[in-house]
């Protein structure tokens, strides 16, 4: 008796009503304040002190929703705030993260149509509207997985499968050819891991090099292709990127698709950053030749201001994606997998998962799909606004024109990799909890590297960065002089 008043205690409606009030109500105010910069970006602590500061919990109950979130609200990092250009996190709009709220407490499974009777339906608008934007023909299809890098687990496997020339997924490799796929060295380095996941090791990834702009260079595609027959290597497919992770490249995706036809090669692309410029009418050309593509990975947990994870992979023939993992599961599917397109547990490593496209469909039908067309051009023109706030300035040098929203540069008295003064100034600019950035090195050279993914980043804050980098460029030679 006393277990059932424990447990409906736990799931008091009255109590869930209150807290979730409270929640919204801090939850609005902490957003106010991230937005208007109000809030440090982050708090730059060591690792260690974050752990300290985490309390663990006990048998009986402690705290209140309230204080948890006060907690993660106070010791968390930012992406609301304008002065957030770091990684290629989104700002989750808040009506997703209201939606998220519904699906983890309605926690249907879009696995198979009985257990998401209302989400799979949601899943499959969804993937219908994405492959639209991209140009797809309507025999296309796909399934929403979790990751950028689970996505691209899941294309190349189904790329093995149509390509490998035989079975591959009932009899196993043993037997086959070797097989590898040609991806530029610039790529997201899940595309490596994925084939060495799939047992190709190191002669499984046949690297093609850039150019000047990091974009995959076309003209070393046959070389490459000859360098990997050389070596016993049969290639399936090659991988654009759509685009880069460290510059915001995009690959040349029209050569690409018309080498992959000429060598009778599976065509992915790895649009997990960039496929949303699809949305901008002013910029949507970067990704001319996505369409050709036989499977596009979309991560719209990046450029389409939803929480993580929420990625779409796509197939220019959906039926292929039921190929790659046909499984006998009577306690689960039914008799003929691609009959079942209500079912995407066919169509995905995983089985149970969140019901993640209810995230973007509520976005998209709260505000419609016209602002987030706005949203990615936004964000190209800010670092556009950026690039060429670097370029005018004496003491700054641009690592390349930026074709995305990711925007690479250095101060010209930065040192070499290796002396130690870029860390350090990067260091004190996060110590300073002013703004976020990220670092690469890129041709024998240290570069800071902001993604602009806030679309309130605007000219002030674009200037104080600059000014925050040469001040703590002054201070660490000072600091290093004395
Ligand atoms: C181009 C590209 N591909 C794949 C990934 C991996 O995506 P995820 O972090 O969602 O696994 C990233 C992440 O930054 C990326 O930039």
């Amino acid at each position: 008796m006393d277990t059932l008043r424990r447990l409906r205690a736990v799931f008091d409606p009255a109590q869930f009503r209150e807290s979730g009030h409270d929640l919204v109500d801090q939850l609005a105010d902490y957003l106010a304040a991230a937005l208007a910069g109000r809030t440090p970006v982050l708090p730059f602590t060591d690792p260690g002190a974050q752990l300290a500061a985490t309390p663990m919990f006990g048998e009986e109950p402690g705290s209140h929703v309230k204080e948890v979130a006060e907690d993660l609200l106070r010791r968390g990092f930012h992406l609301h705030h304008p002065q957030t250009m770091g990684h290629q996190d989104g700002l989750p709009v808040p009506a997703a993260a209201l939606a998220g709220l519904l699906v983890s407490l309605m926690n249907n499974d879009p696995s198979v149509f009985e257990t998401g009777p209302a989400v799979v339906p949601i899943e499959l608008r969804v993937l219908r509207w994405l492959s639209d934007e991209i140009g797809l023909p309507q025999e296309a299809g796909g399934v929403l997985t979790n990751g950028g890098s689970l996505g691209n687990l899941t294309a190349l496997l189904a790329a093995r499968q149509a390509r490998a020339g035989f079975d591959l997924w009932s009899r196993g490799q043993s037997g086959g050819e070797d097989l590898c796929v040609l991806v530029s060295e610039q790529a997201h380095y899940c595309v490596a891991r994925a084939v060495r996941i799939m047992g190709w090791g190191d002669a499984g990834i046949v690297q093609v090099p850039v150019d000047a702009r990091m974009r995959l260079d076309p003209s070393a595609l046959p070389a490459a292709l000859a360098e990997a027959r050389a070596r016993g290597r049969r290639p399936i497919a090659v991988v654009g990127s759509a685009c880069t992770t460290a510059t915001g490249s995009y690959d040349p995706l029209e050569a690409l698709a018309d080498f992959a036809r000429e060598a009778d090669l599976w065509f992915h692309v790895d649009a997990a950053h960039g496929g949303s410029v699809v949305l901008s009418p002013r910029y949507r050309e970067r990704a001319a030749g996505l369409e050709r593509a036989d499977s596009i990975v979309w991560d719209c947990h990046k450029m389409m201001m939803m929480p993580a994870v929420l990625t779409a992979v796509l197939f220019r023939d959906g039926r292929r994606s039921y190929e790659t993992f046909r499984q006998e599961a009577t306690y689960l599917f039914e008799e003929r997998p691609d009959e079942e397109w209500y079912n995407p547990g066919n169509r995905t490593v995983e089985c149970t998962r969140p019901a993640s496209a209810v995230l973007l469909y509520t976005a998209l039908r709260v505000h419609g799909v016209g602002v987030f067309r706005e949203y990615v051009t936004r964000c190209f023109e800010v670092a556009r606004m950026l690039a060429a706030r670097v370029e005018a300035a004496e003491d700054f040098e641009l690592a390349m024109p930026p074709d995305a929203n990711i925007v690479c540069f250095r101060h010209r008295r930065d040192g070499p990799p290796g002396d130690g003064l870029h860390e350090r100034v990067r260091s004190a600019i996060l110590g300073s909890g002013r703004y976020y950035l990220t670092s690469v090195e890129l041709a024998g050279k240290n570069w800071l590297r902001c993604t602009l993914q806030n679309p309130f980043t605007d000219e002030p804050e674009i200037e104080g960065l600059l000014e925050t980098v040469r001040a703590a460029v002054r201070q660490a030679q000072e600091a290093g002089d004395s």
